[in-house]
C-alpha cells in the first residue's frame, strides 16, 4: 500500500471550529466530539496521528484549499457551492437546520420568518440559506453559534437557524428557548479534502466504511448523542 502523502509527515491535520457540540467542542479534556473521535479513528487506520487546528468556521475551507490542512471536519454540510472548492468524502451523518425561538414566539414555521431578524453562525449553511431566502437585512452573523443563541435569549434577534443536534446542546445551557419541529433544511455532513486529492478521499472513504462496518461509527455517535 502506497504511503499517503499528508501536510505534515506522520500526521493528519484536521481544521475545525470547536464551537459546535456534539461534533466538536471544548471540555476539560480539550477538544472533543463526534468529529474528533471519527477523525482520530480514521487517522489511526491510516497509521497517522490526528492534529487538530481550531479556527473560524469560514476559514476551514480556505485552509483545505491552500493545503495547510489535510481535512476539514466540522459538521460540514456538503453543498454544490463548496464542491467547487473542495472534494468531499462519503457522508457520515444526516443533519438538519432548525429554527430556535423564544418559548413565547408565535412563529410556527419558516414562512413566518419573513421580516424577522435571524441569527446565524457566520459562513454556515444557516447563514447562506437565510441570506438567500430572506435577504441580507434579515441576517445577524455571529462568530460562534452560541453567541447567536445568547442574542436570541436577550431578544436581540427573533430566531436562530442552526444545525439540529447543536441546537439541542445549546438549549441545555440557555433557558426559555424552543426548537420548532418543522426543520428548515435537510443536509448531510462529510469531510472536506483538497480538490483533486483522490488518494486522500479514497483513504478516508475506506476508513469510514470500515468504521461503519465495525459498528464504531454508531458507537461514537451514541457516546455523544443520547437517544
Ligand atoms: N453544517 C453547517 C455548515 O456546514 C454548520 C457547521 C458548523 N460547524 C462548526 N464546527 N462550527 O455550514
Amino acid at each position: 500500500k502506497a504511503e499517503l502523502k499528508t501536510v505534515s509527515e506522520g500526521k493528519l491535520v484536521m481544521s475545525t471550529n470547536a464551537e459546535f457540540p456534539p461534533y466538536e467542542y471544548h471540555d476539560a479534556d480539550g477538544i472533543v466530539g463526534i468529529d474528533v473521535d471519527i477523525c482520530t479513528a480514521i487517522a489511526e487506520k491510516l497509521g497517522l496521528e490526528l492534529e487538530i487546528e481550531d479556527i473560524a468556521f469560514d476559514a476551514i475551507i480556505p485552509e483545505v484549499v491552500s493545503g495547510k490542512a489535510d481535512i476539514g471536519a466540522a459538521g460540514m454540510t456538503v453543498t454544490e457551492d463548496r464542491k467547487k472548492n473542495v472534494d468531499f468524502s462519503d457522508t457520515y451523518a444526516k443533519a438538519t437546520q432548525v429554527i430556535i425561538l423564544k418559548e413565547d414566539s408565535t412563529v410556527t414555521g419558516p414562512d413566518d420568518l419573513k421580516g424577522k431578524v435571524i441569527g446565524v453562525q457566520q459562513g454556515t449553511t444557516g447563514d447562506i440559506y437565510v441570506t438567500d431566502d430572506f435577504g441580507e437585512d434579515s441576517v445577524e452573523r455571529y462568530a460562534k453559534g452560541m453567541e447567536a443563541v445568547q442574542a436570541l435569549s436577550q431578544s436581540k434577534v427573533d430566531a436562530v437557524i442552526i444545525d439540529g443536534e447543536t441546537a439541542k446542546q445549546y438549549l441545555k445551557q440557555v433557558e426559555g428557548l424552543k426548537i420548532l419541529d418543522e426543520s428548515y433544511t435537510d443536509e448531510e455532513y462529510a469531510i472536506a479534502v483538497q480538490k483533486g486529492n483522490t488518494a486522500m478521499v479514497e483513504a478516508i472513504n475506506g476508513a469510514l466504511a470500515e468504521l461503519k462496518a465495525e459498528g464504531k461509527l454508531d458507537e461514537i455517535v451514541a457516546k455523544y448523542i443520547k437517544a
